[in-house]
């Protein structure tokens, strides 16, 4: 009752007032651009979209197969009691070795050690203390030598050394060395399986510790190839099969959990100010070819020190208790769920498949402009209306910049009133630029709509038939093809890195990465030169879906 008579009074006050203020902004707010021409794209030379792209998509498997050279490192924790499982041919404790978040990937290693026993031994450790770890984003478990590796070279070797790829041992010895005036404990990689690099097991204490009994491992019997005597990749089987099935809980948020990290601390390779050598070697490349090699002796040394410098600075007992920082995750994660599925659902009525075009255009361009009217309805100021005549003109949208202006600050506000660090900085430029483009692309669509009568706010210029025309209807619905599929193209998000159609039982869908080899009898590849996500039959041999029919 009460809440709706405050409800009724407010609506009745703003309309007493003037309408000139009805958008008031703290002063704090600046945006990188007050420039809110909805026919400029912010999308040119900027690097804000990789930077969001990839922060969003910190420990999830699927995003980080498909774009394999890392470009991120961020300072985490391993919280006290974190259980960590190791395989190995005996029962003793390593002081520095490679511990598994998740038992399955240490049993298929326990295996492959005690192949030829029979039996192997299972160790199960818990964390001592909170341990402080780095996190190397990208499939940076991957021993091949194509750039996946190559932010851990950095600091390993001082240089990028794909020959260098297979020297795990010394790779492991250097990176402590380097960690441990740092005070790190270790290093987490992932790629299809996610591993943590520990120091020294002091920091872990022994759980259970168990003699199994064991049959030799057909998953990892394939080390990497030496560049003397290459071993021949292995076709996945049922033993990967069912790996696979299992580590497809990290495929997406919030992915692999046992970390937390401290992305106010991160250190991104997209970040121009910090290695801008790398612009020019990534200028007109595909996302999928950049990559740190190539970057100049100058910017490596700036990396490091800053990287040095933001682990030391890493406010490590907070980040334990919840951090005194924008949980980051959390709130990257709420942009790409209050956006991701929709402009997917909306994109598969504008780029219609067979099913969906059965449906009439007229249908379809109503359906399309009630989804993108619900992202954007939120932002239409009282004042605001399309200009009388506006359908003289019908590409001229200005007046509907006040709602691309309220989309970008509503994502923008809560960041600005904050003290940040110098890597927030970075990703609060990241989030508002890749929301700024959202919203233009968005409040373009829909003023387009718009002047098609097509809105139920502006009920008065509701066409009486909107789109019965079919011609009209088809030639609005490639307009917004046009924009949205550049706005996706851009975003290029990893929730959409999904298998479409949805796999179906007894499938399981993957992305080809190391060490699951792809491919047929005559040419097993370890690297597909554009890994996407596909259906994987479980029938002997392995075949995948899309290659029934
Ligand atoms: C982007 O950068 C390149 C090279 O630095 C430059 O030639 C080009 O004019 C820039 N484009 C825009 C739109 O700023
Ligand atoms: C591991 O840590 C223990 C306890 O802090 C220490 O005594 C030992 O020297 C360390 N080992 C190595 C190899 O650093
Ligand atoms: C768009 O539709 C075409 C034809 O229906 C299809 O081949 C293509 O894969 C679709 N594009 C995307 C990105 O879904
Ligand atoms: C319609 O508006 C667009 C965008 O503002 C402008 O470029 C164009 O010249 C206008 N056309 C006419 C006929 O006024
Ligand atoms: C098997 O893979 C090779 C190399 O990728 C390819 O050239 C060949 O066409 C494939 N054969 C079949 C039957 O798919």
């Amino acid at each position: 009752m009460y809440l709706w008579l405050i409800v009724f009074l407010l609506a009745f006050s703003s309309k007493g007032s003037t309408a000139v203020n009805q958008h008031p902004l703290p002063t704090v707010f600046e945006s990188v651009s007050d420039d809110w021409d909805l026919n400029k794209p912010f999308t040119a030379n900027t690097t804000v979209n990789f930077v969001f792209a990839t922060a969003s998509s910190l420990l999830q498997a699927a995003p980080n197969l498909r774009y394999r050279n890392g470009h991120t490192i961020v300072p985490g924790i391993v919280r006290p009691g974190t259980l960590l499982y190791h395989g190995r041919e005996d029962s003793i404790i390593p002081t520095t070795e490679w511990v598994a978040f998740d038992p399955e990937i240490s049993y298929g290693l326990c295996r492959v050690f005690g192949s030829l026993e029979g039996s192997c031994w299972h160790l199960t450790f818990a964390a001592a203390r909170p341990l402080r770890v780095l996190y190397f984003d990208g499939a940076s478990v991957t021993q091949l030598g194509g750039g996946e590796m190559d932010s851990q070279d950095i600091i390993t070797w001082g240089e990028i050394r794909p020959d260098l790829v297979i020297e795990e041992g010394l790779r492991i010895q250097k990176l402590c060395e380097w960690g441990k005036p740092l005070g790190l404990d270790g290093f987490v990689r992932m790629g299809t399986i996610s591993e943590m690099m520990l120091c020294n097991f002091s920091s872990v204490n022994l759980v259970s510790s168990q003699h199994l009994k064991s049959a030799p491992s057909k998953i990892f019997q394939s080390s990497p190839p030496p560049p003397t005597a290459p071993i021949k990749p292995e076709p996945i089987n049922s033993e990967s099969f069912i790996l696979l099935r299992a580590l497809d809980r990290f495929s997406q948020y919030p992915g692999v959990m046992h970390v937390q990290l401290d992305l106010s601390h991160l250190v991104s390779f997209y970040d121009e100010k910090l290695a801008p050598s790398l612009v020019a070697v990534r200028s007109d490349k595909p996302r999928l070819e950049h990559c740190l090699l190539g970057i100049t002796e100058e910017d490596l040394m700036r990396v490091r020190k800053y990287l040095e410098e933001q682990v030391l600075e890493t406010p490590w007992p907070s980040l334990e208790s919840g951090g005194n920082h924008l949980d980051w995750p959390t709130h990257l994660h709420s942009i790409v769920e209050l956006y991701g599925e929709t402009l997917e659902d909306i994109w598969n009525l504008v780029n219609s498949t067979a099913s969906l075009a059965a449906r009439p255009a007229t249908q379809r361009v109503k359906d399309v402009f009630q989804l993108v009217e619900s992202l954007v309805q939120r932002f239409v100021l009282y004042n605001v209306s399309p200009p009388s005549g506006f359908d003289k003109n019908e590409t001229d949208v200005t007046w509907a910049s006040s709602i691309f202006r309220e989309c970008t600050v509503s994502h923008y506000l809560v960041i600005s009133t904050l003290s940040l660090t110098t890597s927030e900085q970075l990703l609060r430029d990241a989030v508002e630029g890749t929301t700024r483009e959202i919203c233009r692309v968005l409040t373009k669509m829909w003023a387009y709509g718009v002047h098609d009568g097509l809105s139920e706010i502006f009920h008065d210029r509701v066409a009486e038939h909107p789109h019965e025309d079919l011609k009209k209807a088809d030639a609005l619905l490639y307009t917004w093809k046009v924009e949205l599929g550049n706005l996706m193209k851009w975003l290029d998000w990893g929730v959409w890195l999904r298998c479409r159609p949805a796999c179906k039982e007894q499938e399981q869908c993957y992305i080809p990465a190391w060490p699951f080899a792809v491919g047929n009898v005559s040419g097993m590849v370890w690297r597909e030169d554009n890994p996407q996500p596909r259906c994987l039959k479980k029938l002997e041999p392995f075949t995948y879906a899309d290659d029934e029919q």
